[in-house]
């Protein structure tokens, strides 16, 4: 499919879905249970209605800005993604170089399939590292000191997955997670794998065919290899959002539903991050003016409100309805912590209202994973370049000069 096709995130999304067998295509688009919080998450830009100023406009807008002291063109940043390498080959290293090649930063998750040092070689200075709880503390201290001799000076940790959410179009298709097609599962999934024989040919060239097999050591960290989940016999395993993390080797049942009540993360440990950790902490998943008070309370720079894209607890609450309250806290905190935004966010209008609640900046997640699967990195571009071109445009038609300038004044007062 050509790019220049793809005139929008909505078309991304519909161009992605006739490309990727449905068991991916569903694992990138769908959420827990009901998938409400999703939907709300997306209605409630479409609820805030800007007040635009007359006769102001400027013709080119200054989208720059910097988070955590880094340049970027503009304030959209890659979130992090598990199994970015089941979408396409060019996976982390890809989505990484696309969005350095738009002056701005991606963050490598802990599951994405390639390590931290090669993604951070693809655009130094550029690459953020996110931490999921497996393993506990001495997982913890061996990721972290891999992403810091990989150059990484930003650690983002992720608090809303205690526990997988439900996601029911994983389980319908029999991977349940992490997403894994083997050999168990590859005749009930044959049909529609084979009906996209691009993206067969794509991983095979990869190598990745058997998800979760052969490459599996490249998904995770050094020393622990995430496998579809444990029976309840196993559950006191240390878990990651993807299954379970064991030695290297062992071989679980594929196709149960995973149980997570390993140890997730404590306040307590990410105060003990910020002794370990010497560049940047951040927080992400936090939906309360509270616990954004605790996160600044144990040395957090930023904070990310975030519910997951609804792929964790439903009824989370939308997280541009409860943007201005954690902005609020931390501005009241004086400590000059850096509050950002993600999920749900899908036009540059949902950028500036994000802004003007007091995000400095946001992140987006499957709008780029939609580009990668159908582009690869110039997928991942060309999403990057169609957020900049309506962000530019929202400015004009605003008459805003700066998005430095977006604040509350910019939007009806509903919120
Ligand atoms: C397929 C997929 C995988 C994800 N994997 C992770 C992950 O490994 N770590 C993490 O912190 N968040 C993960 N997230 C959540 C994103 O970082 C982000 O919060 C979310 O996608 C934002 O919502 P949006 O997809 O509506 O833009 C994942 C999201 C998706 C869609």
């Amino acid at each position: 499919m050509r790019l220049q096709r793809i005139v929008n995130v909505a078309d991304a999304r519909a161009a992605a879905r006739r490309s990727l067998p449905a068991v991916v295509f569903d694992y990138i688009d769908g959420a827990a249970d009901d998938e409400i919080t999703m939907g709300q998450n997306t209605r409630a830009f479409g609820e805030l209605s800007f007040r635009p100023r007359m006769a102001a406009s400027t013709p080119s807008p200054d989208l720059s800005t910097t988070v955590l002291g880094t340049p970027v063109a503009m304030p959209v940043l890659l979130a992090p993604c598990g199994f970015v390498r089941a979408m396409h080959p060019d996976a982390g290293p890809g989505a990484a170089r696309a969005a350095a090649s738009r002056g701005t930063v991606s963050v490598l998750s802990t599951v994405a399939g390639s390590p931290v040092s090669e993604v951070a070689r693809a655009a130094p200075g550029r690459v953020w590292f996110q931490l999921y709880s497996a393993g506990g503390r001495p997982a913890a201290e061996a990721l972290m000191a891999q992403a810091s001799a990989a150059g990484v000076s930003v650690l983002v940790v992720t608090l809303d997955t205690p526990a997988l959410g439900n996601r029911e179009r994983d389980i319908r298709h029999g991977v349940a997670a992490p997403l894994r097609i083997d050999a168990r599962n590859a005749v009930h999934l044959g049909p529609q794998v084979l009906s996209r024989p691009g993206w067969v040919l794509r991983m095979a060239r990869d190598g990745l065919f058997i998800l979760g097999t052969r490459n599996a050591s490249r998904e995770v960290p050094a020393g622990t290899d995430v496998r579809a989940g444990p029976g309840p016999a196993e559950s006191h395993e240390p878990v990651t959002p993807g299954g379970v993390a064991r030695p290297a080797g062992h071989r679980p049942h594929a196709g149960r539903i995973p149980t997570m009540t390993a140890s997730p993360f404590s306040w307590d440990d990410v105060s003990w991050m910020r002794e370990q950790w010497t560049g940047h902490l951040v927080v992400k998943g936090l939906l309360s003016g509270d616990d954004a008070r605790r996160a600044l309370g144990c040395g957090s720079d930023a904070v990310i409100v975030s519910n997951h894209g609804g792929r964790q607890l439903d009824g989370a609450p939308a997280t541009l309805k409860v943007l201005p309250e954690v902005a609020a806290a931390v501005e009241e905190s004086g400590s000059g912590a850096e509050v950002y935004l993600d999920s749900g966010v899908r036009r540059g209008t949902d950028v500036a209202k994000a802004l003007a609640l007091g995000a400095r900046a946001v992140l987006i997640g499957r709008p780029y994973l939609w580009g990668l699967a159908v582009g690869g990195q110039a997928g991942v571009e060309r999403v990057l370049d169609i957020f900049q071109a309506e962000l530019s445009r929202t400015m004009v038609l605003l008459g805003c000069a700066a998005v430095g300038e977006l604040d509350r004044d910019w939007v009806q007062s509903s919120l």
